[in-house]
């Protein structure tokens, strides 16, 4: 059955392989992110809207234009999200360690309580949440991209409680290194820079970790996949890395 597959951050990366994915079997689905003009090329004949998980009312806006084009959402996958920098703490910017938070943390959290009271009064649904291995281990220069991510897994237990007996899954899909456009956000555009991060590595791509959701959502209605950690071979912690010569 075609189900309404939400997709937040879906013009690039691991939203729009997502996105694919779903539309691939035959889902329905909305796509949001702030380059707009990027997700009719995603999936044709997705419905596309703006949207800033930042701001409350563009949040607003988006998750309304979703219902009324597909209807009740059965699956939103949280995926909108990035880091910025890798300075250690001593020598961080209020300015990154905000977006970072606001769009990691809070952004979500705007998007899934405007979503979730349309799942339970439709009888039920599925929140996927991307995480990453930095919410399970920290590592230099990465203090407050891993706090937002880990900020996800109380997150993700309160709304397992919050929900019992509605039918609500909740699922977080926690990758280690993936290429996609990640590293260039987190480096301000630079790419050269980005580049080093996969150097010598077989990172994963944002389809292997599209795999991992679409696995969880097509479980049966009562199986509910808390947690999936999924880390490249050659990745063993955030830096800890093995780098062909
Ligand atoms: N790549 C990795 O190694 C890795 C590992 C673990 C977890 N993750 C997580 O995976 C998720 C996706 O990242 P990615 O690797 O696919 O990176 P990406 O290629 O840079 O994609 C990030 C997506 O998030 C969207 N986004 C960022 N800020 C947004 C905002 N304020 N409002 C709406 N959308 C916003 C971007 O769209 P616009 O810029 O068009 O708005 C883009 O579509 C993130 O949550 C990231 O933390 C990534």
């Amino acid at each position: 059955m075609s189900r309404h597959v939400v997709v937040t951050g879906a013009s690039s990366g691991i939203g729009a392989a997502c996105a694919q994915a779903f539309a691939a079997q035959g889902d329905r689905l909305s796509l949001g992110a702030r380059r707009v003009n990027r997700l009719p090329d995603v999936v044709e004949g997705a419905f596309c809207h703006a949207l800033d998980v930042t701001d409350a009312s563009s949040v607003e806006q988006f998750v309304a234009a979703a219902i009324a084009k597909h209807g009740p959402i059965d699956v939103l996958v949280n995926n909108a999200g990035l880091a910025r920098g890798t300075e250690k703490i001593a020598e961080g910017t209020g300015e990154a360690w905000r977006e970072m938070i606001e769009t990691n943390v809070l952004g979500l959290l705007e998007v899934t309580r405007r979503v979730l009271p349309n799942m339970t009064a439709n009888g039920g649904g599925h929140v996927v949440v991307i995480g990453s291995i930095a919410g399970h281990k920290a590592y230099v220069g990465g203090g407050v991209y891993c706090a937002s991510k880990r900020a996800l897994q109380p997150i993700c237990e309160a709304m397992r409680m919050e929900t019992l007996g509605q039918n609500v899954r909740v699922t977080s899909v926690d990758p280690g290194m993936v290429d996609t456009e990640f590293s260039i956000v987190r480096f301000h555009g630079d790419e050269d820079k980005a580049k080093q991060v996969y150097k010598g590595v077989r990172p994963l791509v944002a389809n292997d970790v599209a795999d991992c959701v679409l696995f969880a959502a097509n479980r049966p209605a009562h199986v509910n996949l808390d947690t999936i950690l999924v880390m490249p071979t050659d990745q063993a912690s955030p830096q800890m890395v093995h780098r062909a010569e």
